[in-house]
């Protein structure tokens, strides 16, 4: 299985699109993803604001130090010429693993790269004994539940329920 800390991606050619899925470049991506290094956690930030990934109430700094600083989580980036063009974080509870903050630069977007993340993520998890990959999407996000169920992702019969525990 790949080690996410030394991983080295690549996407072969294009297959048949359908739908409303966006364009894949026949330009073939090569994307390094390794643990979010602390000069790229500013700029991990950014890409979350600018596509559209964080809410007022949460601070995005806050969540990337928790993550990577945590026992049971991290934060993947996938660079391309030095470039942060993505991120995942991911974690787990023992059984269970999460995937939060998936993100590539929308220049960047249908080459494959989103792909190549939740493939890093899952190997982290699977690394770990973890069998199963939770995914919660935001009722408003349907272009991100296509995208999962492209990768294979099903609707599960669970309700969210949450409180909050501190304000903001
Ligand atoms: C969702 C996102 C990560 C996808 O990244 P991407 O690099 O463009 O995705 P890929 O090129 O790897 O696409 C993988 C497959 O999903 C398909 N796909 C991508 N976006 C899709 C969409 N909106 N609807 C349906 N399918 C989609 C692609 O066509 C591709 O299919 P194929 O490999 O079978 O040809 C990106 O659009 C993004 O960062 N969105 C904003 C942040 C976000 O919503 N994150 C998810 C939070 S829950």
């Amino acid at each position: 299985m790949a080690n996410a800390g030394m991983r080295r991606s690549t996407v072969g050619e294009a297959g048949v699109l359908q739908g409303p899925r966006p364009e894949r470049s026949a330009i073939v991506p090569v994307m390094d993803i390794e643990e979010l290094s602390q000069s790229f956690v500013d700029r991990a930030a950014d890409l979350w604001r600018d596509v559209g990934l964080t809410r007022p109430w949460n601070d995005p700094l806050d969540d990337l130090e928790r993550a990577l600083g945590g026992p049971a989580s991290t934060v993947l980036a996938g660079t391309e010429d030095g470039r942060l063009a993505a991120t995942a974080m991911v974690g787990h509870d023992g059984h269970r693993g999460w995937v939060y903050y998936l993100a590539v630069a929308e220049d960047v977007r249908g080459r494959g790269l989103g792909r190549l993340m939740m493939a890093a993520c899952e190997d982290w998890l699977a690394d770990r004994g973890i069998p199963k990959l939770n995914i919660m999407i935001r009722g408003d996000n349907a272009s991100a539940r296509g995208f999962y169920e492209r990768l294979d992702y099903a609707l599960d019969d669970v309700v969210v329920l949450s409180k909050r525990l501190r304000p903001g």
